[in-house]
């Protein structure tokens, strides 16, 4: 199959969260099982290693309205893996800045260039996948094109895929977007793109895509509800015949505690001892007393999804008490950011918070923490439950979306179990989730039988990069 990805993230290049780590890692692993895959995304100011960049094509006219000065790009490529290709749309205008998602006047115009400039290229280059599979908001008017505008061109024979990683960030934008695109007038109305007077570009890409997919089984069943549907949930049912859910993996290239060249020692489920070494080196490097309590870490964006308000309310009683020590690496809402850094004022040597974004120091965390605490409200997937889980350190979560279908709450009695789950989205469930945690770190050989069931969990991307093929061919059979 000829698959082409059209995503705003792809990782290592660039990464806001999750969805950069999930569109290379889907990549990799559908190149090894042997199809032709792109994956195109804009070439941000921010993204390294340029001078390893080939030219795939030098000028490539892009076939939007606006100001013709600006209708045309760069088509930037290096190999992602044998047969994985990443073309990066290069427009100074539009993405020189550092940052993925700027607040701009241009949003729309800047996240509808580069899908149609990602559909030029294929038409310029003549090469044109099977499907085309376009990731969260911004990609959302790339079905809408294929089955308009295009649908006459050789594209318009391309089944589309649209994955919703997360469905709060619609893109609600000026209808002003459609002559932008040369998409027709009639597409705003209530039944298509309009929503509250503007254009909703995600609505667009769950009514037109030929298949939707979300990153989790019960995320694809939440967002059904008006819960979790943020408005959308009427929409999404429409489509419910065609959406599936599906589990993204862990990247072995990336997170093995076994070979992580960013840990001070490491470790494997048969030898633990290196963990320990970890954990001494994240204490030492948080200023943190070298005793022997539990210590659970977060990373994360500092937004309402993740939950972390409730958690900084319930930690002061278990910081005051000694009975654990915390660290945060994180960055978003500054109120929640001043919260975490008055916590780690308040219990030195017993709590650490790094406001920042440190890829190096986010191993570390995994690796030398015994618990990784996230108690969000809603999680379409997440991965770095998955990530401590690779590492030997037991999650503690809110059974939502793909949270929900990772970890598997300790079961003293069967002595089964992956982690701490809960259930409610409030300070007293958080509060009871952690004494689960501290009891289960005070019985050693439950908590290392636990560890080891943690460690033995399998999340490949191989299965999950199959089931995505299931579903393609289903898009094919369907268009
Ligand atoms: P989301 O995409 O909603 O943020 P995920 O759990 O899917 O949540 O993915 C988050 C990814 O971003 C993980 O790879 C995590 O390690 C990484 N990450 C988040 N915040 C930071 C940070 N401050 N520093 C380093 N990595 C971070
Ligand atoms: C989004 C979601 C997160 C998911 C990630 C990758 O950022 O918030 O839950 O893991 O996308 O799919």
């Amino acid at each position: 199959m000829k698959i082409l990805h059209i995503t705003p993230e792809i990782a290592p290049w660039s990464k806001a969260g999750g969805l950069g780590d999930a569109t290379s890692a889907l990549a990799k692993n559908l190149a090894a099982l042997g199809h032709e895959v792109r994956v195109a995304s804009p070439l941000y100011g921010s993204v390294p290693g340029r001078e390893k960049m080939g030219t795939l094509l030098d000028s490539l006219k892009v076939d939007v309205g606006g100001d013709p000065a600006k209708a045309a790009c760069r088509v930037r490529s290096l190999e992602l893996a044998p047969k994985a290709q990443a073309w990066f749309i290069e427009h100074e205008d539009y993405y020189g800045a550092r940052e993925i998602y700027p607040a701009r006047e241009d949003t729309a115009e800047r996240a509808a260039f580069f899908g149609r400039a990602a559909l030029d290229a294929c038409l310029q280059l003549g090469w044109i996948p099977d499907v085309i599979h376009c990731h969260d908001w911004t990609t959302g008017l790339v079905p809408v094109l294929l089955n308009t505008t295009l649908k006459a061109s050789p594209l318009g024979r391309c089944a589309s895929v649209l994955s919703i990683h997360n469905l709060q960030h619609q893109g609600l934008l000026s209808r002003r977007i459609l002559p932008f695109l040369r998409l027709p007038e009639w597409l705003f109305k209530a039944e298509e793109l309009e929503c509250l007077g503007g254009v909703n570009f995600l609505k667009g890409g769950i009514l037109h895509a030929t298949r939707v997919i979300t990153v989790s089984p019960t995320y694809a069943q939440e967002i059904l509800t008006p819960a979790f549907g943020f408005g959308l949930q009427d929409v999404v049912q429409r489509r419910q015949a065609s959406l599936d859910g599906i589990l993204n993996g862990v990247d072995l290239d990336e997170w093995d505690a076994h070979k992580d060249k960013h840990l001070a020692q490491t470790f494997s489920a048969q030898d633990l001892s290196g963990k320990r070494t970890c954990k001494q080196d994240l204490q030492k490097e948080f200023k943190l007393a070298q005793a022997d309590v539990p210590l659970i870490g977060v990373i994360s964006r500092l937004w309402d999804q993740k939950g972390l308000d409730l958690a900084v309310q319930v930690l002061p009683k278990f910081l005051r008490s000694d009975r654990l020590q915390f660290v945060l690496l994180g960055s978003g809402d500054s109120w929640l950011e001043q919260e975490y850094r008055r916590l780690a004022d308040n219990f030195p040597g017993r709590a650490g918070v790094r406001i920042g974004y440190d890829h190096a120091l986010s191993h570390r965390i995994e690796a030398g923490c015994d618990f990784f605490l996230m108690p969000s409200r809603f999680e379409p997937c997440g991965l770095n439950q998955m990530y401590s889980m690779a590492y030997g350190t037991l999650p503690i979560v809110r059974a939502t979306g793909g949270l929900a279908d990772t970890v598997r709450h300790w079961n003293p009695s069967t002595r089964q179990g992956t982690g701490i789950v809960f259930q409610h989205t409030d300070v007293g469930a958080v509060d009871w989730a952690i004494e689960q945690a501290l009891a289960l770190y005070a019985r050693p050989d439950d908590f290392v039988s636990a560890q080891k069931q943690a460690m033995q969990a399998e999340f490949s991307w191989l299965k999950s990069a199959q089931a995505h093929l299931v579903c393609y061919g289903k898009a094919i059979q369907q268009h």
